[in-house]
């Protein structure tokens, strides 16, 4: 697995955008929107490719006072479960450290808060509804 800082608008950064419908939008009944893709070019991209194909991705928006969102991070459905996700957070937390980000948080999915508690985010204040599903905020 290659962990890797992508450009926006790459050929691989379209890859991102392909992987980000499929798991993020279409279960919901949506498609990745102008809303989802605004300011990109002001976020970090990240991701991780084997040797054939893209496996996962994550938008990093920095906020200003040392704080960055994580946003959009999603497992190819095939890979899911085996680890990559914990591997992609691992890569990019390591990489924003390294720029000087000191805070991380996110907008996660209720159905992903046990992920995220496993790599040491905890939640904070109530759930609210994004894409008409619930999410709460989380950080560490
Ligand atoms: C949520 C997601 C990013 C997790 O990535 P993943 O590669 O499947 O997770 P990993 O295999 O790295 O799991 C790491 C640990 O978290 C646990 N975990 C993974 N997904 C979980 C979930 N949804 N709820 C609770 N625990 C979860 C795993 O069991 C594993 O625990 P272990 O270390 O004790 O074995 C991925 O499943 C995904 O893309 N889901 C669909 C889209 C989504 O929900 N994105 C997040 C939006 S906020």
């Amino acid at each position: 697995m290659t962990f890797t800082e992508i450009v926006h608008n790459s050929p691989e950064y379209q890859q991102t955008l392909a992987l980000r419908e499929r798991v993020l939008r279409i279960p919901l009944g949506l498609k990745l929107s102008d809303i989802d893709t605004d300011d990109e070019d002001q976020q970090l991209h990240f991701a991780i490719f084997d040797e054939w194909s893209l496996l996962a991705c994550v938008v990093a928006k920095p906020l200003g006072s040392g704080a960055v969102k994580l946003r959009q991070m999603a497992v190819c459905p095939q890979q899911q479960g085996k680890g990559v996700g914990r591997h992609l957070l691992e890569f990019v937390e390591d990489a924003l450290r390294q720029i000087g980000f000191q805070r991380i948080e996110m907008s996660a999915r209720q159905s992903a808060i046990g992920f995220y508690e496993k790599l040491g985010y905890r939640t904070s204040g109530g759930f609210y509804i994004e894409q008409g599903i619930p999410h709460i905020k989380m950080q560490r």
